[in-house]
């Protein structure tokens, strides 16, 4: 299976020039799996609520969730794609999960928010969870960045069994790299962090966000990555079948030798 993250500079409340872009780069792609960052619709640095609604509010009015459904299905591509969600009078940053056979689409509402987005996002309520898609026989699960801190994310997603997991990103400190690849050793995934580029500010706040999109294979090593800068689309080959039997020799299974008795709820 091939899989693939698009790392680029979404526009601030610029719009139509990222659907044009998450669309022109789906369609042109040879993957089974692109993956897209956090928020690649609308850009990341709102000044306030107002404005992620507005952002949630082009999202819905637009076409681009059609649009790549259509390329989803004629192409038999699962795109993934951060974005601000409206629902219920509230917003969410969260990911579309979207499957060449749509019964399987998800969303997933970032769990942890960071920095202001306390400010412009409601906590999300989704909860981890896998999505098992036969026609690929893949399981995939799905994490939204600043996730990437708290290691619980990614085991209880793997205790889902899932073979992947998606990152779509803003990441903005240089800490992740020496992170994830533990994450998916200790819990045998492959993982994909789709990271943006650029620079956003508002008022006196800016922020700088560090590229390097990485795809790591389930023993951690980085099987392909992307500069600081540079918009690119990487991609690597992945087994699904190599992350599941989560012994490593003929005593010791990651999973079989918890001892949740002595873990600190
Ligand atoms: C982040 O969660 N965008 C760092």
């Amino acid at each position: 299976m091939k899989i693939g993250c698009f790392q680029f500079k979404p526009e601030l409340n610029d719009f139509e020039s990222n659907y044009k872009k998450i669309i022109n780069t789906s369609e042109k792609c040879d993957l089974d799996l692109i993956i897209f960052p956090e928020l690649s619709t609308s850009g990341y640095l709102f000044k306030d609520k107002n404005e992620s609604f507005n952002a949630g509010q082009s999202y819905l009015s637009s076409n681009l969730f059609n649009s790549l459904t259509e390329i989803s299905k004629s192409k038999n591509l699962i795109i993934v794609y951060g974005f601000p969600e409206i629902s219920n009078n509230k917003v969410f940053n969260s990911a579309q999960i979207i499957f060449p056979d749509e019964k399987y689409n998800r969303i997933y509402r970032k769990t942890h928010l960071f920095y202001n987005e306390i400010n412009y996002f409601d906590f999300g309520d989704t909860g981890f969870f896998n999505i098992y898609y036969p026609p690929f026989d893949i399981n995939i699960g799905t994490m939204i960045c600043y996730d990437w801190r708290f290691p619980e994310a990614a085991r209880t997603l793997a205790l889902l069994s899932s073979d992947i997991i998606v990152c779509p990103s803003n990441l903005v400190t240089p800490l992740w790299p020496k992170v994830i690849p533990a994450r998916a050793i200790e819990n045998k995934v492959y993982f994909a962090i789709s990271n943006r580029i650029g620079k956003e500010r508002v008022g006196n706040e800016e922020l700088t966000f560090n590229g390097k999109s990485t795809i790591y294979d389930c023993e951690g090593n980085i099987l392909i990555t992307s500069g600081f800068n540079d918009e690119k689309l990487i991609s690597a080959n992945i087994n699904p079948n190599l992350t599941r039997n989560k012994s490593f020799n003929q005593y010791n299974n990651i999973f079989n030798d918890r001892r949740e008795n002595y873990y600190f709820k």
